[in-house]
């Protein structure tokens, strides 16, 4: 099912079924994707091993998300976020509900990350496109170090005035109602 977006590139709406898994080294270069992202982010395997992962980026997510993705990860603590995809034509993108966790080998040692997505939901995009967009604004009037700090000092604001505690609630709350 197909709905039309201002930029005329088209959503695909995810089923509830659809689980999308990759996994990436440390620097973020893909090192597996299961069968469901090749076929909604319309890869091939080899166009996406040892590519990274900014490879379905789409612009209308902030840097600021990815950079609280990544601050969270080096902690060795687990991410949760909605996040905007392309498809490789960039002409299609679907929004879907990452959480990306920490693998770590036999060893115990860091090796990368692992990401598995679920459609993220209605409530959820609805809320957080507005908020994407006003962090986009933030971020273009500074530099590209300044601005990611800007725009999630920023986003942390309208997630407390929310009431939840940090951007990972904020994202659950609300999509409980697709979370069993
Ligand atoms: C396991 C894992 C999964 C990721 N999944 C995505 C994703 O689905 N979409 C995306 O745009 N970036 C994803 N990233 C983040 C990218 O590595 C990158 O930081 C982001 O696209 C911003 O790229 P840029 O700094 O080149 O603009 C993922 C990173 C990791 C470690």
């Amino acid at each position: 099912m197909f709905s039309v977006s201002s930029r005329h590139e088209k959503e695909i709406l995810l089923s509830l079924d659809q689980m999308i898994v990759t996994k990436t080294d440390l620097k973020g270069q893909i090192t597996y994707a299961n069968r469901t992202f090749m076929e909604i982010a319309d890869f091939q395997e080899h166009e996406v091993l040892n590519k990274p992962h900014n490879l379905i980026r789409h612009p209308d997510m902030p840097r600021g998300v990815f950079r609280l993705m990544w601050k969270t990860l080096q902690k060795r603590q687990e991410f949760f976020g909605v996040v905007k995809n392309y498809t490789s034509n960039r002409k299609q993108y679907y929004w879907v509900l990452a959480n990306i966790t920490p693998d770590f080998n036999n060893a115990g040692q860091l090796a990368g990350f692992y990401s598995v997505r679920r459609p993220a939901s209605r409530a959820a995009i609805a809320a957080l496109e507005p908020i994407y967009q006003q962090m986009r604004q933030i971020e273009a009037k500074l530099s590209k170090t300044e601005g990611p700090d800007a725009s999630v000092a920023w986003l942390l604001d309208q997630v407390r005035m929310s009431g939840a505690s940090n951007y990972e609630d904020f994202v659950m709350s609300l999509n409980k109602d697709i979370i069993k």
